[in-house]
């Protein structure tokens, strides 16, 4: 059978990543997908940078529009981030017949309505696992593993970088802009990290997982954004003296009403496994009225552990696309023609 051709787009942290996850467990990705997977062609403004990413058998270009066009390419990995290219660059592919992988969470939760409905059209899968928690499978635990479930909250530590501020400010009594830059430089935050520190890259992720959960669409501007940048260390220290961890959490909760959805710095009791979620780590509860209350942890951020979502989606897509067609879509795509209407509930 035909090797499975993957076009990558952006070669920074994450792509790097995913191309040192792509050649060193090649031999085990291609069998569990049952099929050859080689990363084909790869394209990044910084070539030379690119270069030593990716080794010296992929074809590399400066323009990824030549990624989304290539007869040859069957997936195409969106890692640009933001939702201006990469919207353009995404929806081209969708058009052009190419699957899409991506862990662009902004994207999808600003424009996932419009791009999983361009999906559906024309049959193509969109595979997003890494775009929430990092390398923790929450959403393959959310679309299969709870599948029989009515899910009723979930509630998590979905912001690496906000987590890693908050226990370095702890335990180490570092201030806010000194692990800021620490983050930076280690590859766990947003290009602009205000995203982290203000909630918004937690309430994007909220709003996939919220849409999955519920069956409801992407709702990210309803979402209540606070994040923890007025926080400073008396907060911290005042907290655990009375026994309690702060912790950026996102929340969303289905009530009689509507769906809660919100994000914000909490006080929880220190005995409590969460708030024992130190540095990169995220963790995720899920509460499944069959199952009870369940928890996800693992690393949130950085280009390994996310490579490793990104790599589980490629290996996904190979092995549905082998599948036949009109079995594939339901078991990625998130359906935007079968959504409920529930209301999100203001704050
Ligand atoms: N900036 C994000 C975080 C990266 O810190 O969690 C992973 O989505």
């Amino acid at each position: 059978m035909k090797p499975i051709n993957i076009g990558l787009m952006g070669v920074g942290t994450v792509g790097g990543g995913t191309a040192t996850v792509l050649k060193r467990n090649a031999e085990e990705i291609s069998r569990r997908a049952g099929r050859e997977i080689r990363l084909f062609i790869a394209a990044n403004r910084d070539l030379a940078k690119a270069r030593e990413a990716v080794g010296p058998d992929v074809t590399l270009v400066d323009d990824a529009m030549q990624v989304v066009q290539h007869p040859e390419v069957d997936i195409v990995v969106e890692l640009i981030g933001g939702d201006t290219v990469a919207k353009s660059l995404v929806l081209q592919a969708i058009a052009n017949g190419k699957h899409v992988v991506t862990a662009n969470k902004k994207l999808l939760a600003v424009h996932g309505n419009e791009i999983f409905a361009r999906a559906q059209e024309k049959g193509v899968m969109v595979a997003f696992e890494a775009a929430v928690a990092g390398g923790i499978p929450i959403i393959k635990a959310l679309r299969e593993g709870l599948s029989a479930n009515r899910i009723e909250w979930i509630a998590g530590i979905i912001n690496g970088t906000s987590n890693f501020i908050l226990t370095e400010m702890r335990e180490k009594g570092a201030s806010f802009s000194d692990v800021l830059s620490e983050a930076q430089r280690l590859g766990y935050a947003e290009a602009d990290p205000t995203f982290d520190v203000e909630g918004h890259d937690a309430g994007h992720k909220l709003s996939i997982m919220a849409a999955i959960a519920f069956g409801i669409p992407m709702q990210f501007d309803k979402c209540y954004l606070e994040g923890i940048s007025k926080l400073d260390g008396r907060d911290i220290r005042y907290a655990e003296e009375l026994g309690y961890r702060v912790k950026l959490l996102g929340l969303t909760r289905r009530t009689e009403h509507g769906i809660e959805l919100r994000v914000h710095p909490a006080l929880i009791p220190e005995r409590q496994l969460i708030a024992n979620v130190n540095g990169v780590m995220n963790a995720v509860y899920v509460k499944g009225d069959a199952i009870g209350p369940t928890l996800y942890y693992g690393a949130g951020a950085g280009a390994l552990p996310t490579a490793s979502a990104v790599v589980a989606d490629i290996v996904d897509v190979t092995r549905l696309l082998t599948a036949d067609p009109e079995h594939r879509v339901p078991h990625l795509a998130f359906q935007p023609n079968q959504l409920k209407d529930l209301p999100i509930l203001p704050i």
